[in-house]
């Protein structure tokens, strides 16, 4: 197992690749309203990438027909998206995506809420988003991997929630999984030490109910086992020699309109 150290160019082009996704996914939220079908979502976005000069790097990846993943309800990841599923109210939706920017990968998830949803259902996407935050908090110079791993475990574990722990999250850089990979779930080792320089994809996969998933006949489409809903909230991040860096947070920051490259 490598994992690759970035240099300060290669770190200009993933932060540069992690802006645009991060502006993709600000005009996405947006976008996304009752009503609309699964593949609108994919279509709009993956016109959204094309715009920035960019290249979806799902499409095709190992065979995924499509730019965008849509993931509604009950499944976890890796949806495919469908022009006769359509979004209705109280339903929530995981978007996960990612782009190529002159050579270097970027990916993000996140889960929205179509219209008004119930207070549990917002608890268990407040509560993925959370364990995110708690994981990256131990993502310092000198710390191992499983801090992380251990922190969102940790955080979640008070909540009863199912830790999916069938998918994790990865290195990620010219290609988009790379060495580690990183899971959400406490670890008995402590994982590689980390340094300044690696660039890593968390992305915590939380069910309501229990953590066991399985794969739907497409063959991609992962569902909780239980039927219960499940919430994803994934950023690309920086190991520095201080605070980890949030490469495609938007939800605080001011990312302004792509230059269109
Ligand atoms: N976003 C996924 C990940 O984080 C990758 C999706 S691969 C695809 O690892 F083929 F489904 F697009
Ligand atoms: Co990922």
């Amino acid at each position: 197992m490598a994992i690759i150290i970035k240099t300060a160019q290669e770190i200009g082009l993933i932060r540069e690749s992690c802006r645009r996704l991060a502006d993709v996914f600000q005009n996405l939220e947006q976008a996304v309203k009752p009503g609309m079908s699964t593949m609108e979502i994919n279509i709009l976005g993956d016109q959204m990438i094309r715009k920035h000069g960019c290249i979806p790097n799902f499409l095709h990846y190992n065979g995924y027909p499509a730019s965008i993943c849509v993931s509604v309800n009950e499944e976890v990841v890796h949806g495919i998206p469908r022009k006769k599923r359509i979004l209705q109210e109280g339903d929530i939706v995981s978007l996960d995506a990612g782009l190529i920017y002159k050579g270097y990968h970027s990916d993000m998830a996140r889960t929205f809420a179509i219209g008004k949803i119930s207070k549990a259902t917002q608890q268990l996407i407040d509560v993925t988003r959370q364990s995110f935050f708690e994981g990256i908090k131990k993502a310092r110079a000198g710390n191992h991997l499983h801090d992380i791993s251990n922190n969102i475990d940790a955080y979640i574990k008070p909540y009863g929630y199912g830790i999916v722990r069938d998918l994790v999250g990865h290195g990620i850089g010219t290609k988009l999984h790379e060495d580690p990979q990183i899971p959400n779930f406490a670890q008995m080792r402590r994982g590689p030490k980390l340094r300044p320089g690696m660039t890593l994809a968390i992305e915590p996969m939380v069910n309501m109910g229990r953590a066991d998933v399985e794969w739907l006949e497409d063959d991609w489409t992962v569902v909780t086992e239980d039927g219960s809903w499940s919430a994803h909230y994934e950023n690309t991040i920086l190991v520095t020699d201080g605070e980890p860096e949030i490469l495609t947070l938007y939800e605080a920051g001011a990312i302004q309109a792509a230059s269109g490259e």
